[in-house]
């Protein structure tokens, strides 16, 4: 054999052996950008290459997920879904019924997720019987967070009502101190209406008017009252808000330019990011109220050709509830883990709250899934009422027109 053809021939092998052992792929549509987000979903990454996986990442950037929804949409009407994407609530379901999601049902079986979920976060899951999406973590909306130093610095607790928030606001407006980090995009404005509903109408009168949609609760003089809080809140906010990411309100907490912030536990993830230490740098607690909004983020995968694909898929889907995976990316995130089987000895006190009050207001009928971050409603039923939110908002609606606006909103939706 001469040189050459020993070159041509190991040359082939090894291309024979690409092609063979090519392994499970994975096209990974996500929203996860930020600092937090990024290392929380680094883990995954690299849980799959060492399961010999190969990621292709398709990052699309814009906190709450609207950019990348976008992003799929156009992927999906070209004949070319992703193999895997965070995808959540409701929309798993709607994506289902288009038929373009692949059925599971064979890891979720293999890795008795029957057993190791809790019902409330199975549901979410399952579309027609099938198993269509694995679920990463549950993330709590309803916090407030803020920077210890400047409540220290001002006499002033952790607020547990609306008017001892105002009040606190108040007085850090007057010691020339901004009360509230807030970014002015919809999903953010929407964030922090949903937990002035939790807080101020309690969680039935939530559950009437952002899961059943009850024109009564929607017209109520609760939901009036709901929107005057949101007009103070307006008032609590910097000139700059407009448009500004959330994870720059956070940054905002964390560098003493602002105090609060009310945002979601992956607010958390920025913080610990920076090295931020809960109790200590920074605090956490529940909106004023009663009851608890969760927001779990899931995958679901597409339905596409090919073995290593689907391999990859059924990688991803075991990988994402592997006791590692809901460890250490829920403690990158922010969020806990949703099996309920797993210790949180690793935890920090903010999510021991949550885990607590997750168990506390399952109990209670008071755990409820976060319109704000499409666990609740449909996509156009959601949309219809943020943008009534926003619009209030960033205006000066009164509440009055805001609440007639609504109800109309939300029926021409259905
Ligand atoms: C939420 C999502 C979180 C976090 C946040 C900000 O909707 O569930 O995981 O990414 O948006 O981007």
């Amino acid at each position: 054999m001469t040189l050459r053809m020993t070159l041509a021939a190991s040359a082939a092998s090894l291309c024979y052996a690409s092609v063979a052992m090519a392994g499970p792929q994975a096209e990974v549509l996500h929203w996860w950008t930020s600092g937090g987000e990024a290392r929380a979903v680094a883990v995954l990454q690299e849980e799959f290459a060492a399961r010999g996986g190969t990621w292709t990442d398709m990052p699309v950037a814009g906190g709450g997920g609207d950019a990348a929804m976008t992003a799929l949409r156009a992927r999906v009407l070209s004949g070319n879904a992703p193999t895997a994407v965070q995808l959540k609530g409701p929309a798993i379901q709607e994506w289902y019924e288009e038929g373009v999601l692949a059925d599971i049902s064979a890891v979720a079986e293999a890795e008795g997720w029957e057993d190791i979920l809790p019902a409330s976060i199975a549901g979410h899951m399952q579309c027609e019987g099938v198993w269509c999406a694995a679920p990463v973590n549950v993330h709590r909306v309803d916090w407030v967070w803020a920077n210890k130093a400047i409540l220290e610095a001002n006499d002033i607790a952790m607020p547990t009502t609306w008017e001892e928030f105002n009040a606190a606001a108040e007085k850090l407006q007057a010691a020339g101190i901004t009360p509230l980090a807030h970014g002015g995009q919809a999903w953010q404005d929407a964030t922090v209406f949903e937990t002035v509903v939790l807080g101020l109408g309690g969680p039935d009168f939530f559950r009437a008017a952002l899961i059943d949609l009850d024109t009564d609760a929607l017209t109520s003089d609760t939901m009036k009252a709901v929107f005057d809080q949101m007009r103070v809140m307006r008032g609590f906010v910097d000139s700059n808000f407009s448009g500004r990411d959330w994870n720059l309100a956070t940054a905002m907490v964390m560098n003493g330019e602002a105090a609060f912030q009310i945002m979601g536990d992956w607010a958390k993830g920025e913080f610990l990011a920076a090295g931020k230490v809960p109790g200590e740098d920074f605090l956490c607690a529940s909106t004023p109220g009663d009851g608890y909004l969760y927001n779990v983020d899931s995958f679901a995968m597409f339905t596409v050709s090919g073995d290593d694909n689907i391999a990859g898929q059924q990688l991803l889907a075991e990988l994402i509830v592997g006791e590692n995976f809901q460890k250490v990316f829920n403690l990158n995130k922010g969020s806990i883990p949703v099996r309920s089987d797993l210790a949180l000895d690793d935890f920090d006190s903010c999510a021991i709250l949550s885990a607590n009050e997750m168990t506390a207001t399952s109990e209670a009928g008071s755990l409820l899934p976060s319109y704000a971050h499409g666990m609740a409603l449909r996509g156009a039923q959601a949309g219809a009422i943020t943008d009534v939110v926003t619009a209030h908002f960033n205006s000066d609606m009164s509440s009055e027109e805001a609440v007639q606006m609504l109800v109309d909103a939300v029926a021409n939706s259905l």
